[in-house]
């Protein structure tokens, strides 16, 4: 463990040996400076700031800048980040008529990665990964246009018209005004809301090798460029195993809700494994005590439901469920905690997104952390492109059979 860990290629060469590793669980893909987890202690920090600092006292920009560039910006630094972004969140006109091919009810995950594999079409005269001063522009560009594309999808699949960024607000309050606005009406930011947002983003900025985290450094490894990286971590995002189980929580809770089963005997479904069936929003791969996200989001859902007057039945669900979970052995032996996703779903609800674009939402947050990973591997000199091994199970070697032909 840690910086003097055995390096395994130099070992495995020395003795002959490959190692099987299913899921990656202790294998290290790389050395990083970015985010420190320590998975019994229930810490998080990045760039040895520990998160309950930054989620009380910084922004999301500013942690963007961090995970980014590695320090925290002075307040001109800051400025002109956050000046250089709002610059860059115009999309090409005719990049909103992407947005008319794909049905309205198309899942705005899918709309996203799309988008952003799209957006670099657009750059093709910039794409050089080897070029300091490209990566630079298209680190911007992707932190700016991200979020407008994020909020075109959830218009598009309401059927309301795209709004223009608007440039007098900050980059939460944008973000915010373009899915919730509506064209020719007066729209005013709740800053309760603003704030809230804002730390959630900055509670999922980073997470080390995290699954798409890792995508993006091994697209990345491939000197594919930024834009194909970053589509490809989000559709690794996706999966309901990743980011997506902020989605599946509600629909879990809504699930139990409708069909009246209870909680006991839902959780009764999961410990028989049921069809498979798991408490989302709960276990973590590393958070083996618990997930220090989770605690920050449960006092953003009091903070934020009770500033709206939203008495959630959905809540009342999640509270027992936690409760439930906590004090069985099951979940207990098997070390599962609340993680990150298990309250973030019923404030998104609570700020009126709706259920699909919660994933989306986590991907904003996420993209400084992917933006920070590719630029680390991107500049390491050391990198090499990522291929992993196999152990091959199949058959040794067959004949394909006289006679047979398709000529
Ligand atoms: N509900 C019920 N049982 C669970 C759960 C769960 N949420 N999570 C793990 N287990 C059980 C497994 O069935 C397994 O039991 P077994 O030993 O009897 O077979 C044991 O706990 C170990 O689980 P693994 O799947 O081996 O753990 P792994 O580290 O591979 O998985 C994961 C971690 C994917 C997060 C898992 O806990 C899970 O599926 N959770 C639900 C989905 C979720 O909330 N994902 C979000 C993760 S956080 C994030 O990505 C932002």
């Amino acid at each position: 463990e840690g910086p003097d860990a055995v390096d395994v290629s130099t070992f495995t060469k020395q003795t002959g040996l490959t190692a099987l590793d299913n899921g990656f669980v202790n294998t290290a893909s790389t050395k990083s400076a970015i985010t420190f987890i320590d998975g019994e202690q229930g810490i998080l920090r990045y760039r040895g700031y520990p998160i309950e600092q930054l989620a009380a006292r910084s922004t999301f920009l500013e942690v963007a800048y961090l995970l980014i560039y590695g320090e925290l910006p002075t307040d001109t630094q800051y400025e002109a980040f956050a000046d250089n972004i709002r610059r860059h969140t115009l999309l090409h006109e005719d990049l909103k008529r992407f947005f008319d091919a794909l049905p309205s009810h198309a899942h705005p995950m899918s709309v996203l990665s799309s988008a952003v594999n799209a957006l670099s079409t657009y750059y093709e005269d910039t794409l050089d990964v080897n070029d300091p001063e490209q990566v630079e522009l298209n680190t911007i560009r992707l932190l700016a246009k991200i979020p407008i594309i994020a909020a075109y999808a959830h218009k598009k699949s309401i059927g309301q018209a795209f709004l223009y960024p608007d440039n007098s607000l900050d980059f939460v309050e944008n973000f915010l005004k373009l899915n919730f606005g509506v064209m020719a009406e007066p729209y005013e930011v709740n800053p309760v809301l603003a704030e809230a947002l804002d730390r959630l983003l900055i509670l999922h900025a980073d997470h080390e090798q995290n699954a798409s985290t890792s995508t993006v450094r091994l697209v990345g490894s491939t000197e594919a460029n930024i834009y194909a990286s970053i589509s490809a971590g989000i559709s690794a995002l996706y999966g309901p195993l990743h980011g997506g189980a902020n989605e599946a929580v509600l629909n879990m809770l809504g699930n139990i809700q409708e069909s009246g089963e209870g909680v006991d005997r839902f959780v009764q479904r999961v410990k028989n494994k049921e069809d498979g069936v798991r408490l989302m929003g709960f276990g973590h791969r590393v958070y083996k005590s618990y997930d220090p996200r989770a605690r920050l989001v449960k006092q953003s859902a009091d903070q934020v439901l009770e500033n709206l007057g939203v008495k959630d039945p959905l809540l009342e669900i999640a509270l027992e469920l936690e409760h439930v979970a906590l004090n069985d052995d099951y979940f207990k032996e098997r070390r599962l905690y609340p993680n990150v996703d298990f309250y973030t779903g019923l404030i998104y609800k609570a700020m009126g997104f709706p259920t699909r674009m919660f994933t989306v939402l986590f991907a904003i947050g996420r993209l400084p952390g992917w933006l920070a990973h590719w630029r680390e591997a991107n500049d390491d000199p050391k990198t090499k492109i990522g291929r992993p091994q196999q152990l091959y199970i199949g058959e040794r070697e067959r004949h394909y059979p006289e006679g047979r032909s398709f000529e």
